[in-house]
């Protein structure tokens, strides 16, 4: 099937909120495409989903879907990841991955395009990955700060929505708010995403724990930002906490840098930087909130300030949506640079 000029893509995870997302963001940016493959599991195999005003029927994923394909994007979860995505490779596509299953290996490039774009050229495996989303939307603040100060270590507390858990974790969050709005409790059976109650409440819990205390979220922080910053000595330390919103995390960081820092300079900063922007008139009530960035490609920075603990240090809170930014958009970008 002809849609336009360009590549064939395939897309594992169709059905899923992050899929969808993807498909949003080859749409809007007009992402030359010339077929395009719908794949999830056996479940969805035959439900139609809408593209450019055609409907296109989703396949069940198999290690012979790959035939013919110039770029798989995948968003199913790193066990499907670490199970198809060779079997694509192989095929000749190059896979860009959504999952944490190669973040870390050395040769697999782990890419934001507003950041380290050069890392997405001819990727040894034929695998590019999607970085954390808490990571991505943090470093689209902190990279303009860096390049202009030099960053040294990051101190921060994250604000995380429910699409970060996929649309189950959506679900969860309106199951819940309904039967609270109708003067209900929440029963045990309507617990199956998070360990506790999401509606009216937080949980510092973002997938699993380590024996050093932190979740494999909070080291992705970590990991991920020495990477993507190519700074292999840069200290993190991180709680990530499940919040009850729908979309876009916020992030709470303090940064420390190498040079002195000026709060006037680093507001400016911004404008120059493409995907961030400041939104910063404290005294205005200007800051930005999750609500703010829903459905938008661009990820907010405020409270920026002079940080009261350390030297050449700032204070700031980012947000960003996380299906978007922090996931979906990010993949398309890395698409639109190989
Ligand atoms: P399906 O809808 O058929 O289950 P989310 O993270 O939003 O829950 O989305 C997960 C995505 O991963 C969905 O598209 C889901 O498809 C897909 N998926 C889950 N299990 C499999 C599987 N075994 N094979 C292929 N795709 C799968």
């Amino acid at each position: 099937m002809s849609i336009a000029e360009g590549k064939h893509i395939a897309l594992v995870g169709a059905t899923g909120a992050v899929g969808q997302e993807m498909l949003d963001c080859l749409e809007e940016r007009e992402f030359p495409i010339t077929e395009l493959t719908l794949l999830a599991s056996s479940r969805s195999a035959g439900k139609k989903i809408s593209f450019r005003g055609n409907l296109i029927k989703v396949k069940e994923l198999t290690h012979e879907s790959f035939a013919g394909v110039d770029v798989a994007l995948f968003s199913a979860g790193g066990d499907l990841s670490l199970e198809y995505a060779p079997s694509a490779a192989a095929a000749g596509a190059i896979v860009i991955d959504n999952s944490s299953a190669f973040r870390m290996d050395p040769d697999v490039p782990l890419v934001v395009p507003e950041i380290n774009p050069a890392a997405a050229h001819d990727p040894a495996k034929g695998i590019i990955a999607n970085p954390n989303c808490t990571t991505i939307i943090t470093l689209m603040a902190l990279y303009p700060l860096h390049k202009l100060y030099g960053l040294r270590s990051v101190i921060a507390s994250s604000y995380q929505a429910v699409s970060g858990s996929g649309a189950q974790g959506i679900i969860e969050l309106d199951d819940q708010i309904k039967v609270l709005g109708a003067g209900g409790e929440v029963t045990d059976d309507m617990k199956n995403v998070y360990p506790h109650q999401i509606a009216s409440n937080v949980i510092p819990h973002v997938d699993s724990f380590t024996e050093n205390g932190y979740t494999k979220e909070e080291l992705k922080m970590l990991n991920e930002s020495r990477k993507i910053l190519d700074l292999p000595d840069l200290k993190v330390t991180c709680t990530c906490v499940r919040v009850p919103v729908h979309r876009s995390h916020s992030v709470s960081v303090t940064a420390e840098f190498e040079k002195a820092v000026d709060v006037t300079e680093a507001r400016a900063v911004f404008s120059n930087y493409p995907g961030i922007n400041a939104k910063d008139d404290p005294e205005n009530s200007l800051y930005p909130v999750p609500l703010d960035t829903t459905k938008k490609d661009d990820c907010l920075v405020g409270r920026i300030r002079k940080d009261m603990v350390f030297n050449n240090a700032l204070a700031l809170w980012v947000v960003g949506d996380q299906v978007r930014k922090g996931a979906a958009l990010n993949a398309v970008q890395i698409a639109e640079l190989i």
